[in-house]
């Protein structure tokens, strides 16, 4: 089976990784050319900074993409049809088996679309259109991930949900029961295996970690921070919150934009003596996976409003405030260490202090968030492969 993975923003290299080891270890176990699979890697460039990208190669050890579509940023618009003209060409070329995109990118969106819709082009056969993390529904429009999910959804063939809401979401919204398989969570794949692998390690950070522990924050979502004055007000919770334990906050482009003046640490500074001797709100670039992941591990907890992220803190145990009113990952409040705080930066204080008081959830590990979710995804492949022969 020819098979395009699409990668194009952060969240979809932890996701693409997992998977494509697993291909790798099934094509390894096969005698005839017949049943591997030939994986191809496409990154459209939605995320292009080198914190943003090339460290998650590296990291991940993932190939080079076969192609680099170099899309960058864009309007909504602009973003998803320059993906789609782009990825348009490549499956006129390769005339792939199967399409796989992850998660609920504009460059998921726009590769599904073009694939969906490229019958003439690949020799009048469609590709499977494969959608991992599929289900997800935050129940809000105004997120531009929602109109994402919702599309891919209604697009994709074969539907790999994460967690049961995924799977009920998709029924309820008329998809056919065979098309849906719960496989469990591939970003927990990347970040076990990271743990076992002993990569995610705040050893490079250990000069931050004061023995009052400190809290890990991460903010990117439009409905925080594109709005001037609530990001006012989350700053001065945070820098609040700061007074009395040491916060880090690893800045996202987006974020970064509008709040330029943050309190940034140099990151080669961290190993020297020109660290901050006070608590405060700190800022910190954006942060390679395994430094993230070594990181978060060690917190005492998390503010966040990003999808992954409520994810890993809840497999990690550590306590998670999410700044959103909503969730489309409701498990990791039900099951996980997560609790929503809606857009209440005033808030904070009060849960913070409910933590350091020891008084949060101890939260449990999902279902099927066990590490082998890729090997899952894959077995489900090979068997539509064979129907296909
Ligand atoms: C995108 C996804 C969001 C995901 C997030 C993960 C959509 C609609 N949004 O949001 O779901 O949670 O990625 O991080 O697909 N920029 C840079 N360098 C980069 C990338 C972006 O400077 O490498 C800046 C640009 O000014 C750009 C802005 O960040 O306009 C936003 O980037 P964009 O990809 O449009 O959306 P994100 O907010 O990153
Ligand atoms: N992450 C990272 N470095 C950072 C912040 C996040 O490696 O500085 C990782 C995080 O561990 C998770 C993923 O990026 O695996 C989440 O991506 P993001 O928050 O950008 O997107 P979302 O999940 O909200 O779509």
């Amino acid at each position: 089976m020819k098979i395009i993975w699409v990668a194009g923003a952060r969240p979809n290299f932890m996701k693409i990784a997992p998977i494509w080891k697993a291909m790798a270890a099934w094509n390894a176990g096969q005698v005839s050319a017949k049943t591997r699979f030939c994986p191809l890697l496409v990154h459209t460039g939605q995320h292009y900074d080198a914190n943003m990208s090339d460290v998650f190669f590296r990291d991940l050890a993932l190939p080079e993409p076969d192609y680099a579509l170099g899309v960058g940023s864009g309007t909504h618009a602009e973003q998803t049809g320059r993906v789609m003209m782009a990825f348009e060409q490549i499956l006129a070329r390769e005339k792939p088996d199967a399409v796989g995109v992850v998660g609920d990118v504009n460059s998921t969106c726009a590769c599904a679309l073009a694939t969906a819709k490229c019958y003439v082009l690949t020799g009048n056969r469609t590709p499977l259109l494969i959608h991992v993390e599929a289900g997800l529904r935050s129940g809000d429009r105004l997120m531009p991930e929602e109109i994402n999910r919702l599309v891919t959804d209604a697009l994709a063939n074969v539907l790999f949900t994460t967690e049961e809401s995924g799977t009920q979401n998709l029924l309820k919204e008329g998809i056919p029961p065979e098309r849906i398989h719960f496989v469990g969570n591939v970003m927990v794949d990347s970040l076990l295996q990271a743990l076992e692998r002993d990569q995610a390690t705040s050893r490079r950070f250990e000069p931050l970690a004061p023995s009052t522990g400190y809290g890990l924050v991460t903010l990117h979502r439009p409905s925080n921070v594109d709005d001037p004055a609530l990001l006012v007000d989350i700053i001065a919770a945070l820098q609040g919150i700061g007074q009395n334990i040491p916060l880090y906050m690893p800045i996202h482009p987006r974020t970064r934009a509008q709040w330029s003046d943050a309190n940034m640490i140099n990151l080669d500074s961290v190993a020297t003596d020109r660290l901050p001797e006070s608590p405060g709100l700190y800022g910190l670039p954006p942060l390679g996976y395994h430094d993230f992941l070594g990181l978060m591990r060690q917190a005492a907890f998390i503010i966040t409003d990003s999808g992954g992220v409520q994810e890993e803190s809840t497999v990690l145990g550590v306590p998670c405030i999410t700044l959103r009113e909503n969730t489309e990952r409701p498990i990791t409040v039900t099951v996980g260490t997560n609790v929503l705080l809606g857009r209440n930066p005033r808030a904070l204080q009060e849960q913070v202090d409910r933590i350091l008081r020891g008084e949060w959830k101890s939260g449990a590990s999902p279902p099927g968030w066990d590490g082998h979710a890729a090997e899952r995804i894959v077995s489900v492949l090979a068997k539509l492969g064979e129907g296909n022969q």
